[in-house]
Parts: structure tokens; sequence; C-alpha cells
């Protein structure tokens, strides 16, 4: 990479972490995009300081917010931006979310800051350089079993009902130490990266949500797909991440489910029969 990013890409996140951190502790008002898509005031000012730090320190730049930032000019570098990834947890007062910066340079992947404040932990990753975690060099774990991992997913805040990913999260429960839904997919792939969890799926996340956490997984050693083993591209419908030693049976885990494997749920008529209070 020619320019430091990373400087300018950890400052630029601390300081929106620390508004995020303000916002916080006065317990924001809660608004709707959608029915269940919420966004709160500290989505808006964290993504708008954000903005200007960006235009301020790199003019020609591009960038794309989730919550409407855009510079389109065809510039060579792009900056895609979740000034709080992890909405929904923050507005409920569940301390799990963060800042995530991702950068692209001709289409690849190059710098990925995601901050998360609740715990002042600052993930960096560089193309070709690594991954690392308040300036240590991070990796992924050493898990070479599905059945011995703790994984982790989420589900998406719109169109919940055309979610298919109940029946992924029941079959991987059943085959694996857990799986977590802690509601920021950004610090689920950051979890990754640092070997607390051996992988992590989602449906339908979005460029923002993955630019800045895919880079970090790749750099520690891990892998990102999409549900066939296909290159994972910024605008995939699916993102599967893990610690590469256990991607070929997730692949496999994916595959089968696909293809309409079911386990049999306890049902809910026999537990009420048998029910002692
Ligand atoms: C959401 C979080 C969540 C994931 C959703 C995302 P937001 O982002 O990353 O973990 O399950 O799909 O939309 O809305 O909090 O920035
Ligand atoms: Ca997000
Ligand atoms: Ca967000």
């Amino acid at each position: 990479m020619t320019i430091d990013l990373l400087t300018p890409m950890q400052a630029m996140a601390r300081e929106a972490g620390a508004l995020l951190m303000r916002y916080f502790r006065e317990h924001v008002e809660i608004e709707y995009k959608g029915d269940v898509d919420l966004v709160t005031v500290a989505d808006r000012e964290s993504e708008k300081l954000i903005l200007e730090r960006i235009r301020k320190q790199f003019p020609t730049h591009d960038v794309i917010g989730e919550e409407g930032a855009r510079i389109e000019t065809g510039s060579d570098y792009k900056w895609y931006v979740d000034p709080l990834d992890g909405t929904t947890n923050f507005a409920h007062g569940y301390p799990v979310f963060c800042v995530s910066l991702g950068v692209e340079h001709l289409g690849e992947r190059i710098a990925a800051t995601v901050y998360d404040p609740t715990r002042d932990e600052m993930f960096t990753a560089e193309k070709g350089s690594g991954a690392r975690l308040n300036d240590k060099t991070i990796n992924v774990s050493a898990t070479a079993n599905l059945a011995q991992s703790l994984i982790a997913t989420g589900f998406p805040s719109k169109k919940r009902h055309k979610n298919p990913n109940i029946h992924f999260y029941h079959q991987l429960t059943l085959r694996s130490h857990g799986v977590r839904r802690a509601g920021s997919a950004a610090l689920d792939l950051c979890n990754v990266a640092s070997g607390r969890f051996d992988g992590f799926w989602e449906f339908n996340l979005n460029p923002w949500d993955t630019a800045a956490g895919v880079l970090l997984v790749q750099e520690a050693g891990g892998k990102v797909t999409n549900f066939s083993g296909g290159n994972f591209e910024i605008a995939s419908h699916e993102t599967l991440a893990s610690n590469n030693l256990i991607h070929a049976t997730l692949l496999k885990e994916f595959q089968e489910i696909l293809n309409g494997r079911q386990d049999d749920l306890p049902s809910v008529a026999g537990y009420s029969k048998d029910r002692t209070l």
C-alpha cells in the first residue's frame, strides 16, 4: 500500500467510538428505518464525523456509508463505513457494538479497522501485513473439528420472515460447541480473526458490515467464501468465514442443508403434554 491508511482510520474509529459511548450512556431514543430496522442519532452523528474526517484527509476518495454517505467519483480508493454496527444492541443498552471502516483500492480490500469502544479493542489489518488487536498480532484458532468449535451467526433486521437461517442455526448448533448470535457482524468477523470463534456465517450482509472484517479474517490466516466455497465478493449475499481448518466441513454442512437435510426438532405439542410445573 502506498499511503498510510491505518493511522488515520484508527484515529477516526476511536473518535467515533468515543461519540458512540457518550450517546450509549445517555440512552438514546430509538427511531425506525423499517418495521424492525432501528436507527439512532448516534448512527447518524458517527457517520457524519467519519465522513468529515475522510473528506478532509482524503478528498479524492469515494465513500459508501450505511446512513447515506455517498461520494462516488470513480476514485481508485473506496471506503465502506458502518458508523455503528450493532445498532439494536446499542439501542437496548447491550454493550456489543463497534465502528467498522474498510478501504478498497481498485476493488481489492487493502485496509481494515474495527473499533469496539466498550472494550477499547482496536482491530486492524493491512493487505499482506497480517492482522492486529491493539497492536498485537492475532491469528485464527487452531480448532480442527467442527464438533469442538464455537461458531457464530446473525439474523437480519429486515425481511426476517424470508430468512431461512433458523434451519442452519439448528443444525450447526447440534454439530458444534454452540452457535452465538451476538448482533454485530463486524465484531463476529473480528472474533474469528482473533480465534475467539472458529467460524461465522450470515445471509444478506451489506458491504459496510463485511468490508473490514473479511480482510481481518484473511490476514489472520482464515478463509472467507460464499456458501458454495466460491470467492467472497463485497456484494455477496453469503458470508462464510472460518479458521480455514473447519472450512471444508462447514461447506459440506451447508451443501447438505441446502440439499434439504433436516434434523427433527422436538415437538412443542409433546413437551406441552408432559410438562410439569
Ligand atoms: C447488523 C448487525 C447484525 C447483523 C445484521 C446487520 P447494523 O448491522 O451486523 O449483527 O445480523 O444483519 O444488519 O444494522 O447494526 O449496522
Ligand atoms: Ca452493520
Ligand atoms: Ca450500522
